[in-house]
């Protein structure tokens, strides 16, 4: 072999190496001890072989105690719970301890540069005394336009907030010798939200991850997860043509947006929610139906569930063509529809093509106890396997810079 060639192989060798590690794609798993405590299941069931991720949902916003911020010892205590297990059976699984927060709660704390070193003092906590390997700080309704319920400073005072906290997991970092500690930032997916309140570029460049909530976005559509929004129809009117509006409300256009303000792929975490949305509606042959479906007040239904109510006689089987999502409908005595939105393979394929096109980083799920657990409609953890699978498939980033120098 020439010098050359062999220089050139271990050129390639050395970038696949560090590619593959650097950009293989996360699959997260999301547990509630709060969800997953009714049905019996211990942080012990947690698949940690389809799992290297967990994030614990959640700790409370903590309260304040004079210049101090405190978390909920019970939260403290179902975090360690969860910690000592993963520990136990795994040396590589990391476990991300999430922070719910109010609109109200985010916007005082980040607005005051004591609340904020306050806040960043107790995410120290969590990483040092708790062990947490990632802190996901979940903030999904700022600003004060349309679906945000904060202020309209959100927007500066946020990238402050996440300063302080990124200082707050460096020093973390540093303090133990190879461990690395991460910033995750979860947000909505909401486009009105998406517009006026996030400053993307900026809050991108300060956190390792951000995450995508889906849950954000289930009452603008008929299907509760939508890969596109239902086009408005204008009809035609005299000589003026009909007018087709497309709404700019499902994911393959609300996820775009995180992309083409700057945010790279690769941190972006799709969230999947293993669920589905129950409505009952009163149809009317005046207004299209879809407008009730979305008025309609929901239930969510975990998968384990749905997958059983769905077998059962009496449904009708449709498939949301713009949602991409797959529902069950029928007609009650009362004259109203029972109409339930769901994810099966099918659609979950459709979303993970999604997530391949536009180079996410990974995917997480909403929850992993909310699969079928216990097999009763088939595989355990049907969906999270074939998640967990097709992720894997896809090939790595690095493969496609080389498609493309070729
Ligand atoms: C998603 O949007 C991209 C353009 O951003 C388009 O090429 C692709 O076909 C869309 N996918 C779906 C499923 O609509
Ligand atoms: C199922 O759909 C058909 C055709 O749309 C309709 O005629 C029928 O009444 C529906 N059945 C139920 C149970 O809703």
């Amino acid at each position: 072999m020439s010098q050359k060639l062999v220089f050139r192989l271990a050129f390639l060798l050395s970038l696949l190496v560090e590619f593959s590690t650097a950009q293989s794609k996360k699959f997260v798993c999301s547990y509630s001890p709060s969800k997953a405590a009714p049905i019996g299941y211990q942080p012990e069931f947690i698949p940690l072989e389809v799992c290297p991720y967990v994030i614990f949902k959640a700790f409370s916003f903590p309260s304040v105690v004079g210049r101090q911020m405190l978390f909920n010892d019970n939260d403290k205590l179902a975090f360690s719970h969860l910690v000592s297990s993963v520990r136990k059976r795994s040396s590589t699984a990391r476990v991300v301890a999430s922070i719910d927060g109010s609109g109200r709660e985010l916007t005082i704390t980040s607005s005051s540069s004591v609340r904020r070193k306050a806040l960043a003092q107790a995410v120290i906590t969590l990483l040092l005394e708790l062990d947490a390997d990632a802190v996901e700080l979940n903030w999904q309704s700022p600003g004060n336009s349309h679906a945000g319920s904060g202020s309209a400073n959100d927007r500066i005072t946020m990238v402050q907030l996440l300063q302080d906290l990124r200082q707050a997991v460096n020093a973390a970092s540093k303090s133990i010798q190879n461990r690395q500690r991460e910033l995750w930032f979860r947000v909505s997916l909401h486009p009105n939200v998406i517009e006026t309140a996030y400053n993307i570029l900026d809050v991108c460049e300060l956190v390792d991850h951000i995450t995508l909530d889906p849950i954000t976005v289930h009452l603008l559509e008929s299907a509760h997860a939508p890969l596109r929004g239902e086009p408005l129809v204008v009809p035609k009117h005299y000589d003026m043509p009909t007018i087709v509006i497309e709404p700019g409300t499902g994911f393959n256009t609300t996820t775009q947006h995180w992309i083409d303000e700057g945010c790279a792929p690769k941190k972006l975490l799709f969230g999947v929610g293993l669920y589905g949305v129950k409505k009952v509606y009163s149809p009317s042959k005046y207004v299209s139906d879809s407008i009730h479906i979305r008025s309609a007040t929901p239930s969510y239904l975990e998968h384990y569930e749905v997958c059983k109510e769905v077998r059962e006689a009496g449904w009708n089987h449709s498939w949301d063509e713009h949602g991409a999502m797959p529902y069950v409908s029928k007609a009650l005595p009362s004259g109203k529809v029972e109409r339930i939105s769901y994810e099966n393979l099918d659609s979950l394929r459709l979303k993970m093509d999604m997530v391949e096109q536009k180079r996410f980083g990974g995917i997480y799920i909403d929850f992993v106890h909310w699969d079928d657990i216990y097999g009763s409609c088939g595989q355990p953890y049907s969906l999270t396997v074939y998640l967990a699978n097709r992720l894997r498939s896809i090939p790595s980033d690095i493969g496609f810079a080389i498609e493309w120098n070729q």
